[in-house]
């Protein structure tokens, strides 16, 4: 078996890929090294995969029509997770978002039309829902409302999937991920930036009295679930459907900057600002339809997620001692 997964350099991209590697699955990885952040620490999180001969790697746009030409794949699946990802930067530059995640997502569907690739797994987010006051958020509420750029980039790539779906039987599983935590997670998301600076015991920004929710769902539980993803969209079908992968467990901010300082020993400072436009107050997955669809159990709790995060990045961000000349 043969599987394309785009943006394999990203945090959730590359634990794909070492995990379908183990699994003695071959992928074909393509990756911009977008400079949301850094080039070196997506080369890292590819470090393992490159040593593997199942996976071979193209440093590709997906908006680029031209370089997708040039990537062989012969087998039947995409995997979609290449995005500019982060609500706040989408807010100072929408036009930009609306090009690589929007166009981008067009460009990929063209080339898979004309390479005769008929199934897609698509990372869409959360977002989607913005404010939604009904909770816990189901497949089935009203997503007319998204409150960033980045959530309507979202939005609109279900859709674009939708049409390619009717109009060329391109079938697609889109996956609504809640914050995805754990080894590599982004260096702009809450946790990474908590454990860092709380360790280096400088304040942390607290928005909107710490009160917002989130429904943290660990990167192992994620993987698993696009595994199954990807087993529903090969099977006789043709299939689209939109389904959360959440953890169904919301935890409000403090509790979370509670837990990470408990487990770093550690008393944090806090800075507290008021709420930032673009975030959602709170979010929360009702996963019933992943549980029938994918048999989707999120099953790591939040400590246990944590400190796997917190060992990662001790082991990553520790300085190395050279050898005794
Ligand atoms: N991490 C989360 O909590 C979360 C939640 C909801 C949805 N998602 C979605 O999941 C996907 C993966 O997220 P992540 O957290 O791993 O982000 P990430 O930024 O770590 O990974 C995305 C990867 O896509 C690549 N990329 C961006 N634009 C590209 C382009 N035009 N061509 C080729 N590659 C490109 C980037 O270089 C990066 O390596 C994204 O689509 C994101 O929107 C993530």
């Amino acid at each position: 078996m043969e599987v394309l997964i785009t943006g394999v350099a990203g945090f959730i991209g590359s634990n794909l890929a070492d995990y379908l590697l183990s699994k003695g699955i071959k992928v074909v990885g393509i990756d911009n090294y977008d400079n949301f952040y850094s080039r070196a620490v997506k080369e890292q999180n590819l470090a393992s995969a490159l040593n593997n001969p199942n996976f071979s790697f193209y440093e590709v746009d997906i908006t680029d029509s031209e370089g997708l030409n040039s990537v062989s794949f012969n087998g039947t699946t995409v995997i979609h997770l290449a995005a500019k990802a982060g609500v706040r930067p989408s807010i100072e530059n929408p036009k930009l978002y609306v090009h690589n995640n929007i166009t981008g997502t067009q460009t990929l569907l063209e080339w898979m039309k004309v390479k005769g690739i008929k199934n897609m797994v698509f990372a869409s987010s959360s977002s989607v829902y913005g404010n939604n006051e009904k909770t816990p958020f189901a497949e089935s509420d009203n997503v007319d409302h998204p409150i960033s750029p980045y959530a309507l980039t979202k939005k609109a790539c279900e859709l674009l999937n939708f049409t390619y779906f009717k109009l060329y039987g391109i079938s697609s599983i889109n996956l609504r991920f809640f914050t995805v935590y754990g080894e590599r997670q982004r260096p702009d998301l809450a946790i990474h930036k908590f454990v860092k600076l709380i360790s280096a015991g400088n304040p942390i920004e607290i928005y909107g009295a710490g009160q917002t929710g989130r429904d943290y769902t660990y990167v192992g539980d994620i993987v698993r679930g696009i595994e199954q993803a990807m087993a529903l969209v090969n099977a006789p079908g043709p299939h689209y459907e939109i389904i959360n992968l959440g953890n169904s467990s919301p935890v409000k901010l403090m509790e979370l900057v509670n837990t990470i300082s408990e487990l770093l020993n550690t008393k944090p400072v806090l800075n507290y600002l008021p709420p930032q436009p673009g975030d959602v107050e709170f979010t929360y997955a009702d996963v019933s339809k992943a549980a029938e669809l994918l048999h989707f159990r999120p099953s790591t709790p939040l400590k246990t997620g944590l400190q796997n995060f917190i060992s990662w990045f001790q082991a990553t961000n520790t300085p190395k001692i050279l050898p005794q000349k």
